[in-house]
C-alpha cells in the first residue's frame, strides 16, 4: 500500500538514523565509491556468466562508510539485497556496464572500494537467440569462446586512493600482494575463501589488511559490516598521510 502516513520499514528507518548519526563521522566530506556483487556476461538470452557473490561484502562496506559521514556511490552488479538506505546506487551487470559506472562515479572521488567479483573472462559472441541442445554433439560437447575482460582498476584516476579484495584458494598473501602492487592499490584485504564462514555468501568474513609498506595485518573473524570498518579505519590513516600515487 502507499499513500500518506504509511510507515517505512523497520530496516530502513534504521538506517537511516545510523546515516543520519554518523553525518560528522570521521568520513565526513569525503566521497566514497564501492563496488558490489558478482558481474554476468550474457551467453544468450537466456544464459549468463557469473560467480559466487552474493554482494554482502560490498553492501555492508557501503553502509559502514555512510555511518561514518562519507558520501557513498554504490556500484552493484545483482544481488538479492536491498538497496541502503542513503547511499547513491548505480545498478549494473556485465563487466563493461561496471567499468562505465565506476570510471565516472570516480571523478571528483576520494576512495575507491572494489569489493565486487569481477568476471575476467566474457564469450567472445553472445547468441542473439537461445543456443538449443543438438542431437549427436554428447562426444564434443558445447565449446563457448571466451575473450578477456578490461582490468579497469588500472584506469582509475590516480588521485583517488585505491583498496580492493583479492578472493583466493591458495597462496593468499603472496597472490594478494601481486594484485596489490600490480593494480596501483595502497591496501588490499586478501580474503580467505576456503573457510565455510569467510568470504562468498555469508555474513563474516576473514580477512588480512596488506599494505605498500609490506605491512600485514590479521584480522579475527567479524561480521561483513566490522571488516568494512576496519578497513575504513585504515582508510582514515591513508587518507591523512601523503597523497596516493
Ligand atoms: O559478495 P560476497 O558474497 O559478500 O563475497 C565477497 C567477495 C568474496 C566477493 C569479496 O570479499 C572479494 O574478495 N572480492 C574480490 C574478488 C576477486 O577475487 O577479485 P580479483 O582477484 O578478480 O580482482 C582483484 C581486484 O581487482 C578486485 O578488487 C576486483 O574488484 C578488481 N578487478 C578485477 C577484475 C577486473 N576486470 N577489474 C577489476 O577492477
Amino acid at each position: 500500500q502507499r499513500g500518506m502516513g504509511r510507515l517505512a520499514e523497520v530496516p530502513q528507518i534504521v538506517e537511516t538514523l545510523c546515516a543520519v548519526l554518523g553525518r560528522r563521522g570521521d568520513l565526513a566530506g569525503k566521497r566514497v565509491v564501492v563496488s558490489a556483487g558478482g558481474t554476468q556476461e550474457p551467453i544468450d538470452p537466456v544464459r549468463v556468466i557469473t560467480n559466487r557473490s552474493s554482494g554482502k561484502m560490498g553492501y555492508a562496506l557501503a553502509q559502514a562508510a555512510r555511518d561514518r559521514g562519507a558520501q557513498v556511490t554504490l556500484v552493484a552488479a545483482p544481488t538479492a539485497l536491498p538497496d541502503p538506505a542513503c547511499v547513491e546506487m548505480r545498478h549494473v551487470t556485465t563487466v563493461a556496464d561496471m567499468r562505465e559506472a565506476v570510471l565516472s562515479a570516480c571523478a571528483g572521488a576520494d576512495v575507491l572500494i572494489m569489493a565486487a567479483a569481477v568476471s575476467d573472462y566474457r564469450p567472445a559472441r553472445v547468441a542473439a537467440q537461445k543456443i538449443k541442445k543438438r542431437e549427436g554433439e554428447e562426444e564434443e560437447g558445447l565449446l563457448l569462446h571466451l575473450v578477456k575482460n578490461p582490468d579497469f582498476f588500472l584506469e582509475v584516476p590516480e588521485g583517488v586512493l585505491r583498496v580492493g579484495f583479492a578472493a583466493e584458494s591458495e597462496d593468499l598473501l603472496a597472490n594478494a600482494r601481486v594484485k596489490l602492487e600490480g593494480k596501483g592499490m595502497a591496501l588490499i584485504a586478501a580474503n580467505d575463501i576456503t573457510a565455510p564462514d569467510s568470504g562468498f555468501n555469508v555474513d563474516t568474513n576473514k580477512v588480512f589488511l596488506l599494505d605498500r609498506k609490506g605491512g600485514v595485518e590479521e584480522l579475527p573473524l567479524l561480521s561483513k559490516y566490522e571488516v568494512g570498518h576496519r578497513i575504513l579505519d585504515r582508510v582514515r590513516e591513508l587518507l591523512s598521510g601523503p597523497a596516493p600515487s
